[in-house]
């Protein structure tokens, strides 16, 4: 049996995990950092990279530990670099450098963005591309055409907010705590989903790219009141903050959905994958879980504890080997998107 040392440092999650030749996840430890950003909500760059910096080893170490592999018996480290927060990046690549450096080990660069796509291929345990992908996180809201695990074409992206920020900014002004998915899945629990009408923006109906800001703002005046005008809105009850929720989720939900089944009609593609942190919302798979059954394709979810940011998704570093494609040791990190090879 083999093992890789996977590293994943990209935004406010330190972790690490082991994984076998045969992609079993043999540890996964996730460190994250959402006490340390709570109150500013949202995540701020130089308490992220300082955090990784004394968070590192001991979780290299726990997922060491936790999988009973020794360091003389790992056959290559991967580790993510792009893309993501500069300063959080370079942790996760100095430790993982370091680490390849003294055990004379292969390095392998991972992109994020693929590793929360190679979750699905985790989770489903065979073969599933091509499909169309979507990956909805705190930093994306992208639509793929994913020829392989590592041949992705971007169809759409979002123009201004992620998926996630959205979600987090809405549930920031709403006054739900941080981080804003969960918060506003469980405050929707108790909500009408269509006690607003907030509004959908499919930019064009025939493309497949993503807008969430005017929806945010719409939510905005309806918490706090527009601007410039007199009457004060409504207080912020409980049961008016999960009316909210509820209808803003359905509006966020309603776009993917809507992008996702285009982009299955476009491409022909029979499987979709789901991956990143909003893929987590129940709400979401509910109603992708529906437009398969609908459509006729097959529709394929990482696990919860994958969809967020962790280490083991950076198993795709066990193809990256077997392909040969390793990096050198003067290996540096891209912090921007997207890398459509
Ligand atoms: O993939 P991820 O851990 O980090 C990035 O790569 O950004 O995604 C984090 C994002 C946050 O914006 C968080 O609010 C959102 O995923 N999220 C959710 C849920 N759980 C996490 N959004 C909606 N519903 C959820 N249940
Ligand atoms: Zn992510």
């Amino acid at each position: 049996m083999q093992y890789l040392l996977a590293i994943e440092s990209s935004c406010d999650e330190t972790a690490a995990a082991v994984i076998d030749d045969s992609l079993n996840v043999r540890s996964n430890i996730v460190a994250s950092q959402e006490a340390l950003h709570q109150r500013f909500g949202g995540v701020v760059p130089e308490i992220a990279s300082r955090a990784h910096v004394e968070r590192i080893i001991p979780v290299i170490d726990e997922a060491l530990q936790k999988s009973g592999v020794k360091l003389e018996q790992l056959s290559g480290i991967a580790v993510v670099t792009e893309p993501g927060l500069v300063g959080s990046l370079l942790v996760g690549l100095t430790a993982a450098k370091t680490l390849a450096w003294i055990l004379d080990l292969p390095l392998v660069a991972v992109n994020h963005i693929e590793a929360h796509l190679f979750a699905c291929r985790m989770a489903a345990g065979r073969d599933i591309f091509p499909a169309v992908g979507l990956v909805v996180s705190g930093g994306h809201s992208n639509l793929y055409d994913c020829r392989s695990e590592t041949d992705l074409e971007l169809l759409g992206s979002t123009i201004d907010d992620a998926a996630g920020e959205a979600f987090d900014k809405v549930a920031s002004l709403l006054g739900l705590p941080y981080p804003g998915g969960p918060s506003i899945q469980k405050a929707a629990e108790g909500g009408d989903p269509e006690a607003f009408r907030f509004p959908r923006s499919f930019i064009r109906d025939d493309e497949l790219h993503f807008s969430f800001s005017g929806l945010k703002t719409a939510v905005l005046y309806e918490a706090q009141g527009i601007p410039g005008r007199h009457e004060t809105p409504p207080e912020l009850t409980p049961q008016r903050v999960a009316d909210i929720a509820a209808s803003f989720q359905e509006a966020v939900v309603d776009v993917l959905v809507a992008k996702v089944r285009l982009a299955v009609r476009q491409r022909g593609h029979r499987a979709v994958c789901l991956g990143g942190g909003v893929a987590a919302n129940g709400c979401l798979r509910d109603r992708l879980e529906q437009a398969a059954a609908d459509d006729g394709f097959e529709l394929i979810v990482a696990p919860r504890e994958l969809c967020t940011d962790n280490a083991a998704m950076a198993a795709i570093g066990w193809k990256l080997l077997q392909e040969g494609r390793t990096a050198p040791l003067d290996l540096d990190v891209t912090p921007g998107l997207v890398r459509a090879d």
